[in-house]
């Protein structure tokens, strides 16, 4: 009889669970929203206009420009003239990562190309000058529309964080993306062959695992986490954890999962494979410091990715290197550059779209 009762107590108390977790999962579900909400709304930011009658439709695609920690730093002035003056916003800053400020200029050289490229696209004509701040000037006026490959590459870009097949990239596309990754003053050095390739492999995963193993960084990296669609909508910046391939959490369990569940074992395993799957990988390396070679180093590395997606290439950034202060000889060295400064490391090759990461509407970025 006792059994009995036991065995009966154990079942409601279960039953009690379940339908209390089923509940609490419901309402966590409804507070992360849904991959589709999420769809829905990126479709809403990720269109091109056929025409653009005001500065603010190319402001909205000049934002889709890759930007570090996806802060985008940037503030977008209409002066008189029709001009367009791109300045940094430095309270998005992202000190432990980026002290110098190198990436924060690097992404407004990259909103700079693509407001360039938006620009011809829709019929206007575009002159973009920096100062030695990094501050850019575009003097807009009519034109003639004049899209090219790179104008729909706008919205289809992204940085896809995936495996890739590590299929070889056809020659004529490989001719195309140094065309596009060269510019007077801006070095591109392209490593294709398996030891090439698997040297950077080893560079890029020191350097991943000196970074985590700082916990400025981690906190810093953390602290631009979206762990779910409601959060990545309800901030329109971050990294969304579905853009790397990751699960959606609630934001109370994201943080504490983020330092849980870390594996180095496991995140090295995965970078490896990310870098040895990718068919190569492209080290920008700008011959002047400052601000204004940073600006030209993401003008040029824009070109770069949208060219690469025109022709279907996938593209993603693998920094660490770069960032890790103590490790950019070893990579100029290996790029065959010693002495200078490596800006950026991509790696490019053939893989699955993932969800594309959030951006802030066009009103809060225009001053
Ligand atoms: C200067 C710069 C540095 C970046 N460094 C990294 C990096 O080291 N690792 C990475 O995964 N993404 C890096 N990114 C990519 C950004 O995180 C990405 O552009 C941003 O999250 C927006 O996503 P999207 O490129 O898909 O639009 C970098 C981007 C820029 C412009």
């Amino acid at each position: 009889m006792a059994d009995v009762l036991r065995r009966h107590i154990l079942q409601t108390g279960l039953m009690a669970a379940v339908a209390s977790g089923a509940a609490g999962a419901l309402v966590v579900r409804k507070n992360m929203g849904t991959l589709q909400e999420y769809g829905e709304w990126m479709a809403s930011i990720r269109r091109l206009p056929d025409t653009a009658t005001d500065l603010s439709q190319l402001v909205a695609l000049a934002t889709l420009a890759p930007n570090s920690h996806n802060t985008q730093p940037w503030t977008f002035r209409a002066a008189a003239g029709n001009r367009l003056l791109l300045q940094p916003d430095l309270n998005r800053r992202t000190p432990v990562v980026d002290p110098d400020d190198h990436h924060l200029f690097v992404s407004l050289g990259c909103a700079a190309e693509t407001l360039a490229v938006a620009a011809m696209g829709l019929g206007w004509s575009c002159d973009m000058e920096t100062d030695a701040s990094g501050e850019v000037t575009a003097s807009l006026g009519p034109g003639k529309a004049r899209p090219d490959a790179l104008f729909p590459a706008i919205v289809d870009r992204q940085s896809t964080r995936s495996t890739y097949d590590a299929r070889p990239v056809p020659i004529d596309d490989m001719i195309a993306l140094v065309d596009a990754g060269t510019a007077p003053g801006i070095n591109l050095a392209l490593m294709t062959e398996p030891r090439e390739r698997s040297q950077m492999r080893d560079l890029i995963v020191a350097a991943n695992t000196a970074q985590t193993a700082d916990p400025e960084f981690r906190a810093e990296l953390k602290s631009w986490m979206r762990y779910n669609p409601t959060s990545a909508m309800n901030n329109g910046d971050g990294l969304l954890t579905a853009a790397t391939g990751n699960p959606s959490l609630p934001d109370w369990i994201g943080p504490r999962a983020f330092d849980l569940f870390y594996d180095p074992d496991a995140e090295t395993d995965k970078i490896a494979q990310q870098v040895t799957s990718s068919s190569g990988l492209a080290v920008f390396v700008a011959e002047e410091s400052g601000p204004q070679a940073w600006v030209q180093v993401g003008r040029v590395a824009q070109r770069f990715l949208l060219t690469a997606t025109a022709r279907g290439i996938k593209s993603a950034f693998v920094n660490q290197p770069v960032e890790v202060a103590w490790m950019r000889p070893a990579l100029a060295a290996m790029v065959g550059l010693p002495g200078q400064r490596p800006n950026l490391v991509v790696r490019f090759g053939y893989g699955p779209t993932l969800p594309y990461s959030p951006r802030r509407p066009v009103e809060t970025v225009m001053a």
